[in-house]
């Protein structure tokens, strides 16, 4: 079998047990043991429990990881913009297209008009897939509201999937995606919304409970570092961990508002500043790590050839967690597998760096590195069964099904035998 990320240094230090006496032991859906069997025999004799009394799921030669935990999707949305791949194709701008009402606005129409049932039963059927690439947690944004209503509706089809499980969804309020249609063409569109937004939203989404993040998609011509400062101090007052898209398509000061503010998260990344990398590295060094969560697949389907410099990240010391940002314009894929593919191509990232990045530090950009993102004792038991010899091989099979068994807090919740 192979090993899992543990905790370590910034990158997380991957544990690549080949030794096919290794043995995780679980009880209660926890991590009791992971070692050796004579020593996971001991730990557990200590505690009162006997190995030889527990069921056995044999490995068989595969590959056993953490169960994957992707830490940035845009999971609840309506409808699909397959349109805009052929517009980019000729050459319209990510942000023209939004400019001229397509873009975000047109899935927010669609959203909008779409009922609870049938957002749910969107997010159960790509739920489903992720499930099958080995996903085992999510982060789910709104953002596809613009407006108290669809937001709440959002949010809290987010927490009911999160509630039916297997998969657990962290819900994540993004109120500030775009400025909605019905302010456009105000000179001040941007600030009124995002007034209204602290005014009105923000309390709205604080008071229904269901959001434990807050996102805002900072970026020239979108929000400023300003405007996304306000809101993500305001919902942080309210008990909401900030994050932000930041610096996706020109620097826009989002890095360096990350660090400043103690964002869990600062996600996307292709065109940070210096200024921006060091105010990054500088608050990895002070021990309050900021997580660069970065999208090669957004990268890849918006057909841009420069890429987030993760390895200067990781030479800095910043945490790099790796997620699909799963959403029908720039990432219509739900398969973190593929996004770790396009992190070793496009990111230079080695299959180890980008195994911990769809785990321990995914765990810590969604504020859950205690309970999950490692086989370690007392950390929740979701694992990966894969049917390859070494995880080395996951992002080596591009699109490939490797999966063989999901478990989930101790239960197999997927098996494919
Ligand atoms: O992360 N950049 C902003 N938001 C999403 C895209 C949303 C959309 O185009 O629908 C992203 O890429
Ligand atoms: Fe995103």
């Amino acid at each position: 079998m192979g090993g899992g990320p543990r905790m370590g240094a910034a990158q997380g230090e991957v544990d690549r047990r080949t030794d096919p006496d290794v043995v995780v032991a679980i009880a209660d859906g926890m991590v009791l043991g992971v070692g050796r069997e004579p020593e996971v025999r001991l730990v557990l004799e200590a505690d009162g429990r006997n190995l030889d009394r527990f069921a056995i799921l044999d490995a068989d030669g595969g590959t056993v990881t953490p169960g994957l935990i992707d830490p940035h999707t845009h999971l609840l949305f309506a409808g699909s913009r397959e349109g805009e791949l052929e517009l980019r194709r000729r050459g319209a701008a990510y942000l023209d297209i939004l400019a001229a009402g397509g873009g975000i606005l047109s899935t927010v129409a669609a959203t909008r008009a779409a009922s609870a049932e049938e957002l749910h039963g969107h997010g159960r059927r790509w739920l489903d897939e992720m499930l099958g690439h080995g996903v085992t947690t999510v982060e789910a944004k709104s953002g596809y509201g613009l407006d108290l209503p669809t937001e709440l509706r959002l949010l809290d089809v987010a927490h009911r999937l999160d509630d039916e499980g297997p998969i657990e969804v962290s819900p994540t309020w993004l109120g500030a995606h775009a400025v909605p249609p019905e302010l456009r063409g105000r000179p001040d569109a941007t600030e009124s919304y995002v007034r209204r937004i602290l005014t009105e939203q923000l309390p709205g989404i604080a008071a229904q409970g269901r959001a434990v993040a807050a996102d805002v998609f900072c970026e020239e011509g979108v929000f400023s570092a300003d405007q996304s400062r306000r809101i993500l101090e305001a919902a942080a007052a309210y008990g909401m961990r900030p994050r932000l898209h930041a610096d996706e398509l020109a620097p826009s000061g989002g890095a360096e508002l990350a660090a400043e503010i103690g964002a869990s998260s600062a996600d996307h990344l292709a065109t940070p500043s210096e200024a921006g990398i060091e105010a990054l590295g500088r608050a990895a060094d002070e021990g309050r790590p900021v997580v660069a969560t970065l999208l090669p697949a957004t990268t890849w389907f918006l057909m841009k050839d420069h890429h987030a410099p993760a390895r200067t990240f990781i030479d800095r010391g910043v945490p790099v967690a790796i997620g699909t940002d799963f959403n029908p314009g720039t990432s219509p894929t739900a398969s973190l597998p593929l996004a770790m593919t396009a992190a070793c191509l496009n990111l230079r990232m080695t299959p180890d760096e980008v195994l911990a990045a769809v785990t321990i530090n995914a765990a810590l950009a969604i504020g859950r590195a205690d309970d999950v993102g490692s086989l370690e004792p007392g950390k929740q038991a979701d694992l990966v069964i894969w049917r390859v010899s070494t995880s080395r091989q996951i992002p080596y099979w591009p699109a490939a099904d490797l999966v063989r068994t999901v478990m989930k807090k101790g239960k197999v919740v997927l098996d494919r035998g």
